[in-house]
């Protein structure tokens, strides 16, 4: 017999059915509730709430499991790269030799911008952060491809290969030119000869006379670093962008909203949260301990950055490749940082205290990615940059689910806790 919720409200029973997923995920399928009951249910932070049904990632929070189009991750990370998980994770099926050539080349071949957005860039002031320049130039990339942004969804989805790889080619040019704009340098522009990572590398570190070449190393640690962001189910900067999409905005204005939401410090910004914690505990003397206490406090400013996760309640398998990846950096790079020194002991003494272990919170993605970012030579502020670069592939992939689904807008409803009916009273009679 299929399972079903029976809600009994005002002495009377309403019966809703369950919805399973291939993952043998259940949900009650509460669609009809208000229209049967005029009740509504209340989920505030949507933690127990699925907003949609998507093919794309799942995680097991508990078991500490991540596959992207049911490829899991720690095969991905091994075996192949950011552009051929780009396009699993958009497409949902690994490409072939002569698929991922041609998606490759369009990527590799369309890395320059329209030579008129240069004048966006000088209207920042250098003290701009990148997201905020980021955000504002994808977003702009609708006015320079109107036919890519007619907001008309059958002529989008007919052109949506390409708003696509403009989109996953062209972030990394805008993020470089934020880059170069913060630091008062000349923009470089891309060497379409160079593979996507080390080309994104040479934008943001060659000068006009002598070219960056990035160490293999280096390029296979950012590889690693985008293919493990690259998508992650309903969190918050995905939710964003199937909210926007789902009102028919074009690819360029919802990844761009994207953007926005991921900048927060309790999403995307930790990555730079936790490096800014590991100078204060290194510049303090202190080995961690203090910080541990403080953190210990249910202050929400004091908390552990890089620790805990609203799925995760194990070990975030993201976290737990990019600390092995840390040491395989260092290594072939012959570096040595006392702040990832400071992160292993800072891991070890908090897996030991009953605060976090009660609480389920382990190093998230975030805890180690910043420490390699740092080992490559990328800026503390360009950290979330680098975060919204992997994240491109699943908010283009979640935005043509919606596309495809027909989804309808999203309108989530409210209780109101506001006054009651008052009326209008002239400022001249209020006493
Ligand atoms: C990302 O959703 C995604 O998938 C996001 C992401 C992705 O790929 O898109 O995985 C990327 O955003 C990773 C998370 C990065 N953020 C941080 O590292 C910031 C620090 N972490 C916390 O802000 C927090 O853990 C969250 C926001 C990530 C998750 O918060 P939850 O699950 O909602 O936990 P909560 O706020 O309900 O707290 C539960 C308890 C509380 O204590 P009590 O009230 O029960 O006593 O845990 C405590 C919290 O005070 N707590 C922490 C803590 N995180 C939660 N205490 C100390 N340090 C922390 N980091």
């Amino acid at each position: 017999m299929e399972p079903e919720a029976i809600i009994t409200l005002d002495g009377k029973p309403h019966r809703y059915p369950v919805i399973t997923g291939t993952e043998d995920e259940k949900a009650i399928d509460i669609r009809k509730l208000r229209a049967d009951t005029g009740y509504i249910c209340y989920d505030d932070g949507y933690g127990n709430t699925g907003s949609c049904t998507s093919a794309i990632t799942f995680i097991d929070g508990e078991k500490g499991i991540l596959r992207y189009r049911g490829y899991p991750i720690e095969q991905l990370a091994k075996h192949s790269n950011f552009l051929e998980t780009a396009y699993l994770v958009i497409y949902g099926e690994l490409p072939d030799d002569a698929t991922m050539r041609s998606f490759r080349r369009l990527i590799l071949g369309n890395s320059s911008i329209h030579q008129s957005m240069l004048g966006h860039f000088s209207g920042f002031p250098t003290s701009s952060h990148p997201m905020a320049m980021l955000s504002a130039m994808v977003n702009s990339l609708g006015c320079f491809y109107p036919r890519l942004a007619s907001n008309d969804r059958e002529h989008e989805l007919n052109h949506f290969d390409e708003a696509a790889t403009i989109l996953i080619s062209k972030v990394r040019t805008l993020a470089a030119m934020s880059y170069r704009m913060k630091m008062d340098k000349p923009f470089i522009y891309p060497m379409d000869k160079l593979p996507y990572c080390s080309n994104f590398l040479h934008m943001m570190f060659s000068e006009p006379y002598s070219d960056h070449i990035a160490r293999t190393e280096v390029d296979r640690a950012l590889n690693l670093i985008f293919l493990l962001h690259a998508d992650h189910e309903q969190n918050c900067s995905t939710s964003t962008v199937r909210m926007v999409a789902s009102g028919g905005a074009n690819l360029f204005a919802s990844t761009a909203a994207g953007i926005c939401a991921l900048w927060g410090p309790a999403h995307g910004g930790a990555n730079q949260a936790v490096l800014e914690m590991l100078h204060q505990i290194h510049d303090s003397g202190d080995d961690g301990t203090k910080f541990i206490e403080a953190a210990k406090s249910g202050d929400k400013t004091k908390r552990l950055m890089g620790f805990g996760h609203r799925v995760y309640k194990n070990y975030d398998p993201r976290a737990k490749i990019l600390k092995e990846q840390c040491e395989i950096v260092f290594k072939a790079l012959g570096t040595k940082d006392p702040l990832l020194d400071i992160a292993l002991k800072l891991e070890a003494a908090a897996l030991k205290e009953p605060y976090f272990l009660e609480r389920k919170l382990y190093p998230n993605v975030d805890f180690y990615s910043g420490i390699i970012m740092r080992a490559i030579g990328i800026p503390l502020d360009m950290f979330t940059v680098m975060f919204a670069i992997g994240r491109m592939p699943g908010w283009i992939a979640h935005w043509r689910e919606i596309a495809l689904a027909k989804t309808p807008i999203h309108r989530p409803r409210q209780i109101y806790t506001g006054p009651n009916e008052r009326n209008y009273m002239p400022s001249d009679k209020k006493s």
